[in-house]
């Protein structure tokens, strides 16, 4: 008995439609999602691979089959039969792509949106002090060295530490620097704000955290407290609100994990909200080639519960103290020049005395 062809196309779309939906189900291509928005990125990109494993494997699989059944037999040097175009399914192949895309382009509009979406009126620069936009040269000089030859996994503590040190750095850090956007209602001082709001009402407050980005480091302020830190650190189910800016090139902030990704401009704030949804450590990456060690600019982000966050909070506080100690004893704006260079005499094999001298 001879199969008809309808049935068989019937048999091979049925086929095709459940092999693609189990694939874009199960192509295992994405990071854990660790966030709450990460669903809805997913929830697109697995309709968006859906569709294309449906259309791959119908083209491709066309493509096969006729290399194979209609090839040159041996003898056969016939003409094939003069085609000259078929309307209907010209429309058919036109028509059905466009409404893929659009329907697409509608989905993913509503996922942009459910993420806080996009507000053209929004967008301001941020007035910064002419020094935040100078090049931290001394901050620049050390995080080179040191990235050519450490391997310690809290490089990035270590960076932003040595940047702080740095008085254009400090500045870009200095609250009054970075407006804050309760502190500002409807004075939008954003760029595009990327992460959702609307299902927050009534929750914990936001944890605001200052990004700062800079040639190579993350830097961390958590304004409620003040303290600073190269590691992100987050309790896990309570929405995060960053104000990100840069102090030298365009940097970005990427966390897989979380679905996120926004660019950090100097002279700009842009926002990220997002809600970490599962404990662990994730890595930070910066996705805007801003040098020759753009590649090491990545950091730990660490999503623990509201009581270790608060924990290590309590701990940076008490580490920030030290530190504050120690700064003020070796400030250079406080010490005369001889007196600040002369711990660093014998590493420059060099007399106490000349320093003194030079300083005459
Ligand atoms: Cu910063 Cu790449």
């Amino acid at each position: 008995m001879k199969i008809p062809s309808s049935v068989w196309t019937l048999l091979i779309g049925i086929l095709l439609t459940l092999v693609s939906l189990w694939y874009g189900q199960n192509h295992g291509l994405l990071p854990i999602a660790a966030s709450d928005e990460a669903t809805l990125v997913d929830g697109l990109f697995n309709t968006m691979m859906t569709v294309s494993i449906g259309i791959f494997l119908l083209v491709e699989g066309t493509l096969i089959y006729s290399a194979f059944r209609y090839r040159q037999r041996a003898g056969d040097n016939a003409d094939g039969p003069p085609v000259h175009g078929n309307v209907p399914l010209e429309i058919l192949w036109t028509g059905i792509p466009a409404i893929i895309v659009i329907g697409l382009s509608v989905y993913s509009f509503d996922v942009y949106n459910s993420m806080g979406g996009f507000d053209p009126h929004s967008i301001h620069e941020v007035s910064m002090a002419p020094q935040a936009m100078r090049m931290p040269g001394a901050a620049i000089a050390a995080t080179l060295s040191d990235t050519a030859t450490s391997t310690e996994p809290n490089l990035n503590q270590q960076k932003s530490d040595e940047a702080m040190q740095d008085s254009a750095t400090a500045a870009v850090r200095n609250a009054d620097q970075i407006p804050q956007r309760r502190n500002a209602p409807g004075l939008g001082i954003t760029d595009p704000t990327l992460g959702s709001t609307p299902e927050n009402q009534g929750k914990p407050p936001a944890v605001v955290v200052n990004v700062t980005g800079l040639q190579y480091a993350w830097i961390f302020t958590y304004p409620e407290t003040g303290v600073t830190s190269g590691e992100l650190h987050v309790p896990i189910g309570r929405e995060v609100e960053m104000s990100m800016t840069a102090n030298d090139v365009i940097h970005a902030f990427w966390v897989p994990e979380f679905r996120l990704k926004q660019d950090v401009i100097p002279g700009r704030q842009s926002e990220i909200h997002f809600t970490p949804s599962k404990v662990g450590e994730y890595t930070l990456i910066c996705a805007e080639l801003c040098g020759p060690y753009h590649g090491a600019m990545r950091t730990q982000v660490v999503v623990e519960t509201q009581s270790a966050f608060d924990k290590w909070i309590e701990e940076q506080l008490v580490a920030s103290t030290e530190d504050l100690k120690q700064a003020v004893a070796v400030n250079p704006h406080t010490l005369s020049p001889d007196e600040f260079l002369s711990p660093y005499t014998s590493e420059m094999g060099i007399q106490p005395e000349i320093v003194h001298q030079i300083h005459k």
